[in-house]
């Protein structure tokens, strides 16, 4: 029997700081369950470097669009098709999910889809199923707006510190639903939904989708004031208003939501390409002081990445829907702060870590976003990286050279960085925990091979476990 272990256990007990007599006994417990079930097998990265990056990469569908859309789908009464959806887990993960509410999914190639939402009753969602996966918290907007009641999961998804929805409830309550949260589920119900204004008290992506897609098919009209503005809110209102929704201003803060009684059926819509996972090339053209050409992106969305590029001694050219990002020095030091959208990405902080890592002199992130996103760099420690983190804010005394070492992906964006990393150390990497970027990336591996990395995956059986 075969099993392919997912060895999130054994990164987290390091991060948490647990004694190390407790580490040794969850170990020796964990490796009793291993040898019980047999052979046990890790999917790991293995990266042999250093490479220069330089070829053409074809950008995805974005993830966090797709993630939005597909519940989103839930309003419609009918089928739908979308196209350019990245061939990811998360969005088969989520495929799943729907089905079990009873909607029909077909694949029509990898990365396009009919959806057919007529049979969907169900308003509960799966627990198991939704509690691990941040995203699922759409279905709460989603089946709201639909049936009028919706069960879902406390969602789960990278560990980046602490996820409240404080947000998402208090603009599915200002609409009229009633909420609890409880026994590790959160419950909306209302008799009808009603427009009305709504002011986030801080910028989340998470809070503005859910509560355009909780007041689509409301009464009146709903506003939001100090929305978020990522370009795949955009996305969501543009695929809303594609099937007949009535949403004005997403991209700005205040967005308007005219209610609507149906929305069409029938109708065809193409995801966004993905901001984030361009960034991620574009920065690992200038880690590898290489040259890639990024196609099928979007320009304009990634103007503060560009600027930052630029900044460090990159170069950037744009083509309208391609972007060539060249580097052919050490990066200059830095300072990043991220912020909400135009600012710079939480998502694409761990990529510039390692840029700034090698950068020529001492540079600094500031994390303003999330509490807990620099776990990353006691991983680039261990690739001869000279980074401080402390709290939100994290000191990179640049380095010439990174080496190759055993490394753990600790969320979907460090597991992209670290892979950068690997790319550009001298010697051997071998990355673990990849099932978090398989999560947000498709064909990682094979678009970096195609860049020229060395890069291979390998399953290997492991049931070693040493205190
Ligand atoms: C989305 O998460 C993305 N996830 C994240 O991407 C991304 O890092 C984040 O936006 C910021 O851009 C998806 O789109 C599925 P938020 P989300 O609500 O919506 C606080 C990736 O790697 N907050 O904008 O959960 C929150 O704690 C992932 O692809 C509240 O206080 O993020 C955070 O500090 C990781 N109360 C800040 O707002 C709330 O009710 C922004 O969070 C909601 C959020």
């Amino acid at each position: 029997m075969e099993f392919t272990f997912k060895f999130k256990v054994y990164d987290t007990l390091h991060h948490n700081h647990l004694p190390n007599y407790l580490i040794c006994v969850i170990k020796r417990v964990l490796k009793s369950y291993i040898f019980y079930l047999g052979v046990i097998y890790l999917e790991k990265l293995v990266i042999n470097g250093p490479t220069r990056l330089k070829g053409e990469v074809t950008i995805s569908g974005a993830k966090n669009a797709a993630v939005a859309i597909l519940p989103a789908t839930l309003l419609i009464n009918g089928i739908c098709r979308l196209e350019n959806l990245p061939n990811i887990s998360d969005v088969k993960v989520y495929c799943k999910i729907l089905e079990t509410l009873g909607a029909k999914i077909k694949w029509i190639t990898d990365n396009e889809i009919e959806i057919d939402t007529t049979g969907v009753t169900c308003a509960q969602a799966p627990l198991d199923m939704t509690s691990k996966f941040r995203a699922s918290y759409y279905l709460l907007g989603s089946l709201l707006g639909r049936c009028g009641n919706a069960e879902v999961g406390l969602p789960g998804g990278c560990n980046l510190g602490a996820r409240p929805i404080d947000q998402h409830i208090k603009a599915f309550e200002a609409l009229g639903a009633k909420v609890d949260v409880s026994q590790g589920k959160i419950t909306a119900k209302a008799k009808k939904l009603v427009g009305t204004s709504i002011y986030m008290d801080i910028v989340s992506v998470g809070a503005t989708i859910n509560t355009i897609l909780a007041s689509v098919l409301a009464e009146g009209t709903t506003t939001i004031d100090n929305a978020a503005k990522e370009p795949h809110i955009v996305d969501v209102a543009n695929f809303l208003n594609t099937m007949g929704a009535d949403i004005r201003g997403a991209g700005t803060d205040v967005i308007k939501i005219n209610g609507v009684k149906e929305l069409r059926c029938n109708s065809s819509y193409s995801i966004v390409p993905d901001q984030i996972e361009a960034g991620t090339f574009m920065l690992a053209a200038v880690a590898s002081k290489g040259d890639i050409l990024i196609k099928n992106c979007i320009p304009e969305h990634l103007d503060c990445i560009t600027a930052k590029i630029i900044e460090i001694g990159g170069t950037v050219e744009d083509y309208g829907d391609s972007i060539r990002v060249r580097m052919n020095k050490r990066p200059n030091k830095a300072t990043v702060k991220t912020l909400p959208y135009p600012g710079y990405p939480t998502d694409l902080q761990p990529q510039m870590g390692v840029v700034l890592a090698t950068s020529d002199g001492t540079s600094i992130i500031h994390e303003s976003i999330w509490e807990s996103r620099f776990q990353y760099t006691f991983e680039l420690n261990k690739m001869g990286a000279k980074i401080t983190a402390q709290g939100k804010s994290a000191v990179f005394e640049g380095v010439k050279d990174l080496t190759g070492a055993p490394v753990y992906a600790t969320d979907l964006r460090a597991g992209a960085a670290l892979l950068i990393a690997g790319v550009i150390a001298n010697g051997e990497t071998q990355l673990y925990n990849i099932e978090h970027i398989d999560r947000g990336y498709e064909n990682i591996e094979e678009k970096f091979r195609n860049l020229g990395a060395d890069i291979k995956r390998v399953s290997e059986p492991n049931a070693k476990i040493d205190c």
